[in-house]
């Protein structure tokens, strides 16, 4: 059976995730301009069942995948209840199961006179009516520990219905033992790799790589690590074929390959070091860690992408400024072929531009606009 699948991701990285889900399920997707505003932070495409599957065990770059279910404009809080009401509950949940919604509202312009509490409660109520039309029963709510997950949303006039299949965000990949202060997103870190174009015989480096994310994922990536360490909600979804998703499993787990690679990572800070080897060994993937000063080491390496620190927690902006100076007079010393820098400060890009040839991307890093640079010599 086919799907209308949604997934969401990182603000600005919406084409890696189309490029990632192409490459994972064969489909095309694009950006999804019917539950967000101008396509941001989420992809929208047609699956069979075994990518719902498939994106949340293997994908990188989403964080969540949902199953649409309906969708269009509406003009009173009753019509998104109506809307519910018409699917038919009883195809995807069953009788002892529970159930919550999760709802989310977004205005661009003023507000809606109404909250997203106020959509959850319109939709749980077309749940639960919807269900005892179909088999005379009513469905229990559970907020805390519920076995299915109702997505809705409202983004100005228009609404939308679905059914979470992912739970937590698939960026917690679970091997963080070792928790840094200022860790990066691992579906960024991955979205970097990716953009820095680096192939699994060439060297690698963070220089910057604190508890490890940046070599962690690039690892991952190259031994087709999937995301083993955690749970998914498509578990309790009986409706989804899951006696095949099993033996799937099993098939994407025996294609892990355990390869040598000449990935590294280093940090001023003996601690991080020691922090992100606890890391690799917990997702199982082998990378070099060292201690190093990012301003002197050498950078003898085919890709470098790094994750500077912004300035904002720790140090002032004066020794950021100097900081980055520094690394960049460093970087201009050696042969990579790229170099690939997530910042939230212009002065990286207005530093480099000096040297190489530079292109920037921005995105979003938790509410906070950044840009990745990217750098060739
Ligand atoms: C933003 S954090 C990197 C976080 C990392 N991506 C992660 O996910 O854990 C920046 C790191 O740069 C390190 N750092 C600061 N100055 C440095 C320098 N001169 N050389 C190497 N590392 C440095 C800090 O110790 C910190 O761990």
């Amino acid at each position: 059976m086919m799907y209308e699948l949604i997934a969401t991701t990182v603000r600005g990285l919406e084409e890696i995730a189309i490029n990632e889900v192409e490459e994972l399920v064969g489909v095309k997707a694009e950006r999804d301009t019917l539950t967000t505003v101008g396509g941001q932070g989420r992809i929208k495409f047609k699956a069979d069942e075994k990518a719902i599957f498939t994106l949340n065990y293997c994908s990188n770059s989403l964080h969540r995948v949902i199953i649409l279910l309906n969708y269009g404009e509406f003009s009173t809080l009753h019509e998104i209840y109506e809307a519910t009401k018409e699917i038919d509950f009883a195809k995807f949940i069953s009788e002892e199961q529970t159930f919550a919604v999760v709802a989310s509202r977004f205005a661009t312009q003023g507000s809606h006179d109404f909250t997203s509490l106020d959509v959850a409660s319109q939709v749980g109520q077309g749940v639960i009516d919807s269900f005892s039309e179909s088999t005379g029963k009513r469905l229990k709510v559970n907020l805390k520990h519920p076995d299915v997950v109702i997505s809705a949303g409202v983004v100005d006039n228009r609404f939308w219905i679905g059914i979470d299949t992912t739970g937590e965000s698939l960026h917690k990949r679970k091997y963080r033992v070792y928790q840094h202060p200022a860790p990066l997103k691992a579906s960024i870190a991955y979205a970097m790799v990716r953009i820095s174009a680096w192939k699994s015989h060439e060297k690698f480096i963070d220089p910057f790589c604190g508890s490890g994310t940046i070599p962690i994922e690039a690892a991952r990536y190259a031994c087709k690590m999937p995301n083993f360490l955690r749970d998914f909600l498509f578990w309790r979804l009986k409706f989804l074929p899951l006696d095949a998703f099993r033996e799937e499993k099993e098939r994407v787990d025996e294609r892990i390959e355990h390869k040598n690679l000449e990935i590294y990572g280093s940090d001023v800070s003996p601690k991080h070091v020691e922090g992100a080897r606890m890391n690799a060994d917990a997702a199982r993937v082998s990378v070099k860690f060292f201690e190093g000063d990012a301003t002197k080491i050498k950078l003898d390496y085919d890709r470098i992408v790094a994750n500077l620190p912004f300035g904002l927690r720790f140090g002032s902006p004066k020794k950021v400024a100097k900081l980055y100076k520094n690394f960049i007079q460093n970087l201009k010393e050696y042969h990579w072929k790229r170099a690939v820098l997530l910042t939230a400060s212009q002065k990286l890009h207005d530093l480099a531009v000096n040297y190489f040839k530079v292109r920037k991307m921005d995105i979003i890093y938790g509410k906070l606009p950044s840009f990745i640079i990217i750098c060739e010599r």
